[in-house]
């Protein structure tokens, strides 16, 4: 278990029952339910996480990805920008078939942050072969503040942003999550006031 949770490289540890499902009412409690029995894993689901920054994405993500690693599945956590960045480096070193095959093989794979960043043609091109390999086979966790409209402003390519979407989307389940942020809830429990934009 250590060793698995090791591999994931999450980046901290959050677990669902720690998630406020009285204070982010988009997300059913229900369904995050169904998914913790994993059998999403087995059935080559993706988990679409959408919504503003702070309601609870990653949160969700990654408590998602600490159950499958307790159920004995093995998990892998990047953030978007930091695949962006290997990609550059596996290409420079001539390893984009290692890359794409290491993050083929984990049973979960996490893409935290989809959207911040746009990626490159590199990154988009290795990315669609990921999805395509682990299409059907290995669950993909998503997050990301874009809806599916704005892809293709993330891929710079509106046909690679609709392939990559039609193999995610075809078995999944997408959380649009809306609300307040909790770390701004959080700030103005402690008396800190938000900064307003004139
Ligand atoms: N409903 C909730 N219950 C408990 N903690 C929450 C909840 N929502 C968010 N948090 C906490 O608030 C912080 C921000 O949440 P998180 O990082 O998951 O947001 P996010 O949606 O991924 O935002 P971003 O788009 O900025 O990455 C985290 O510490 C998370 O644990
Ligand atoms: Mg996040």
């Amino acid at each position: 278990m250590e060793r698995r949770i090791n591999k994931a490289k999450l980046p901290y540890l959050k677990r669902i029952e720690d998630f406020d499902f009285a204070f982010q009412t988009s997300v059913s409690e229900r369904r995050i339910k169904e998914i913790m029995t994993c059998r999403f894993i087995d059935n080559g689901d993706n988990i679409l996480l959408l919504g503003p920054p702070g309601v609870g994405k990653t949160h969700l993500a990654i408590g998602i990805a600490l159950e499958a690693l307790n159920k004995g599945y093995t998990a892998h956590y990047t953030r978007c920008d930091d695949f962006i960045t290997m990609c550059k480096k596996a290409d420079e070193r001539n390893t984009t078939s290692r890359l794409v095959n290491k993050l083929s093989k984990f049973n979960v794979l996490v893409l935290d942050e989809m959207g911040y960043f746009p990626f490159d043609e590199l990154s988009a091109n290795l990315l669609f072969q990921i999805i395509s390999k682990r299409y059907e086979e290995g669950s993909i966790i998503i997050t990301s503040n874009k809806s599916y409209i704005e892809w293709g402003k993330i891929f710079g390519d509106d046909v690679l942003a609709t392939a990559v979407l039609d193999r995610l989307l075809h078995h999944s389940t997408t959380f649009n999550m809306k609300g307040e942020s909790y770390r701004l809830k959080e700030k103005q429990k402690a008396g800190i006031q938000p900064i307003v934009a004139k």
